[in-house]
C-alpha cells in the first residue's frame, strides 16, 4: 500500500495528459507543457501558521498535474479529468470577479489574481488547462493549494516568467497564501509553503512572517501512514466557518494579550499576531509567553461583556474588528483552552524537529499522539470519528498518532515501525473499515504509507 512514485509510472501519467489535453483542445497548435503539485501532509503543528508559529508537514505521493498552452486571447479556459469538476471559462482581468463560493475555478482565479497583482501588465494573457489530479479532496492533504500552486506555475509559464529566477519559491508561496484568501477561507500559509519547497523524504521545518523553511530528513526504518477517518471536511463547503472561527479567535487573543503586553513592558508595543510574542522588540521565553497569557485569560470562558470591559470597546466593535460570523456560544469564549493549544503545540514544533533528528521515533510519536489531544479537547478541531481512528491506530501499534490539516474530519497520520507496516494496516483495516463496509481491495484508496516527493514543478524532471 502506498509507495514511492515511480518516475516511469509518472511519465507514462504525463504522455496520458497530454493526450488528453490535445483531445479536449484540439484547436491548439502550441507547445503542450506539464506543471505538478503534490499534496501535504501535516506532522506536527496544527493551527499554528495563522499565528505566525512553526509547522513541520511534509509533502506526499499524490498530486495534481497540469497540461496547458497559452492562448492568444484573455480566456482561461478550464477541463478537468475528473468529471465532478465540470469545464469552465473566465476572462483574465486586473479584478477577476468570484465565482459562486465552492466553484471548482475561484481557485485557480486566486492564483491568477495574486500573481496579476504581482506583475501588472496591461494585457494579461489566457491559457488552456487540463487538470488531472489523483489528491483526495476535502480530506485535510491541500487539494485545494496544489490546484493553486499548479495553476500558478501554468501562468507564469505562460506569462513567460521564470520561477527561481523572476520569482523566487519563497516569494511565491507567501503570495499565493495571502491570494488564497480569495476564496473565502482565512488559512495560514503552511500548505503553499510546503507544496512549493518540499523535497522527497524530507520533512520541513516552516517559520513564516517571513517565510523560512528548513529541511528534516525523515526516520528512515520508520513510516508515516495516512488514513482517512471517511468524513469529509471541505474547507470551502460546510467547514468554512468552522475552519475560520479558529483565525477570528486567534485574532482576538492578540488583542487581549497585546492589551496585557502594554500594561506589563511598553504601552507602544503592538502584537499583529501571538507569534510576535517571540520576536522582536518583545522576544519572550516560553515561559515568559506562558506567564503574560495567563495574566490575562483565566480558565472561564470569555463572555461577551467581560471582553467588552478588558477592551473597552462595545459588543458590535468587537464583531466587526475581530469576530466577523464567529458564533460566541452561550457559555463564553474557552479562550484559555484556545491559547494553551497555541503555546503547547509550538512547543511541540520544536521539540519534533530536534527529535526528527535525533532519530527518536518513539519521542516524536507521542509528541503526535500530545498534538492529537490537544487540537480535539483545547482547539477543539476533531471530532469522533478522528479520535477512534487516532485511538485504533496506537492500538494497533503507531508511536503515536493525530488528525492532520484543519480538522473537523479528513485524514489522520500515524508513526509506524517499518518492521510493523503490514499488521498496522491489516489491524486498522479490521477495526475501523471493515466494520464501515469498506471491501479489502479499497482500502489502499484511503490507508496509505505516505512517501514524500519534491516539491512542486515542471515536468519532464519532475522528481529531480
Ligand atoms: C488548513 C489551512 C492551513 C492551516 C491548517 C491547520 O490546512 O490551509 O493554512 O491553518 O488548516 O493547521
Amino acid at each position: 500500500m502506498g509507495s514511492v512514485p515511480n518516475p516511469n509510472h509518472c511519465v507514462s501519467r504525463i504522455d496520458n495528459l497530454i493526450e488528453k489535453f490535445a483531445e479536449a483542445f484540439p484547436e491548439v497548435s502550441h507547445p503542450i507543457r506539464v506543471c505538478r503539485a503534490p499534496g501535504r501532509i501535516n506532522l506536527l503543528g496544527e493551527h499554528l501558521d495563522y499565528n505566525g508559529l512553526p509547522v513541520l508537514p511534509t509533502t506526499i505521493q499524490h498530486d495534481i498535474c497540469i497540461a496547458f498552452t497559452p492562448r492568444d486571447d484573455h480566456v482561461i479556459r478550464l477541463k478537468n479529468a475528473d468529471p465532478r469538476f465540470s469545464e469552465t471559462a473566465f476572462t483574465n482581468t486586473e479584478d477577476i470577479p468570484p465565482s459562486e463560493t465552492g466553484a471548482w475555478e475561484n481557485y485557480c482565479k486566486a492564483a491568477i489574481q495574486a500573481l496579476n497583482r504581482r506583475f501588472p501588465s496591461s494585457a494579461y494573457r489566457g491559457m488552456n488547462l487540463y487538470v488531472d489530479g489523483n489528491i483526495p479532496t476535502a480530506a485535510g492533504l491541500s487539494s485545494s493549494s496544489a490546484f493553486v500552486v499548479a495553476c500558478a506555475l501554468a501562468y507564469l509559464a505562460v506569462s513567460e516568467l521564470e520561477l527561481d529566477k523572476d520569482i523566487s519559491r519563497i516569494e511565491l508561496a507567501t503570495l499565493l497564501a495571502e491570494g488564497e484568501h480569495y476564496v473565502g477561507t482565512r488559512g495560514g500559509g503552511m500548505d503553499q509553503a510546503i507544496i512549493l519547497l518540499g523535497a522527497q523524504n524530507c520533512a520541513c521545518k516552516i517559520d513564516f512572517f517571513p517565510l523560512r523553511t528548513e529541511r528534516v530528513p525523515l526516520f528512515e526504518d520508520h513510516v508515516f501512514v495516512a488514513a482517512h477517518s471517511l468524513v469529509k471536511a471541505d474547507k470551502t463547503g460546510s467547514a468554512l466557518q468552522r475552519y475560520n472561527a479558529g483565525p477570528a479567535t486567534c485574532r482576538l487573543l492578540t488583542a487581549l494579550i497585546e492589551h496585557a503586553a502594554r500594561q506589563a513592558f511598553d504601552d507602544e508595543i503592538e502584537l499583529e499576531r501571538l507569534g510576535d510574542l517571540w520576536q522582536g522588540p518583545l522576544f519572550l521565553t516560553h515561559e515568559e509567553a506562558e506567564a503574560l497569557v495567563r495574566s490575562v485569560l483565566s480558565e472561564k470562558p470569555f463572555s461577551m461583556d467581560e471582553l467588552s470591559r478588558f477592551l473597552n470597546l462595545s459588543p458590535q466593535a468587537i464583531r466587526e474588528k475581530w469576530l466577523g460570523a464567529l458564533e460566541m456560544p452561550p457559555e463564553g469564549l474557552p479562550l484559555h483552552r484556545r491559547a494553551r493549544h497555541v503555546l503547547t503545540e509550538f512547543h511541540r514544533v520544536e521539540r519534533g524537529r530536534d527529535f526528527l533528528l535525533a532519530k527518536d521515533a518513539a519521542a516524536f510519536g507521542e509528541l503526535m499522539s500530545a498534538s492529537h489531544r490537544s487540537c480535539a479537547s483545547d482547539y477543539e478541531v476533531s471530532c469522533p470519528e478522528l479520535d477512534e481512528l487516532t485511538e485504533i491506530a496506537r492500538q494497533a501499534g503507531a508511536l503515536g498518532s493525530r488528525m492532520t490539516g484543519a480538522g473537523f474530519g479528513g485524514y489522520t497520520v500515524s508513526l509506524v515501525p517499518q518492521a510493523a507496516l503490514l499488521q498496522f494496516l491489516q489491524r486498522v483495516y479490521e477495526e475501523y473499515y471493515r466494520p464501515r463496509g469498506m471491501p479489502p481491495d479499497e482500502a489502499h484508496n484511503v490507508l496509505w504509507a505516505a512517501a514524500p516527493s519534491s516539491g512542486a514543478g515542471y515536468t519532464p524532471s519532475p522528481f529531480s
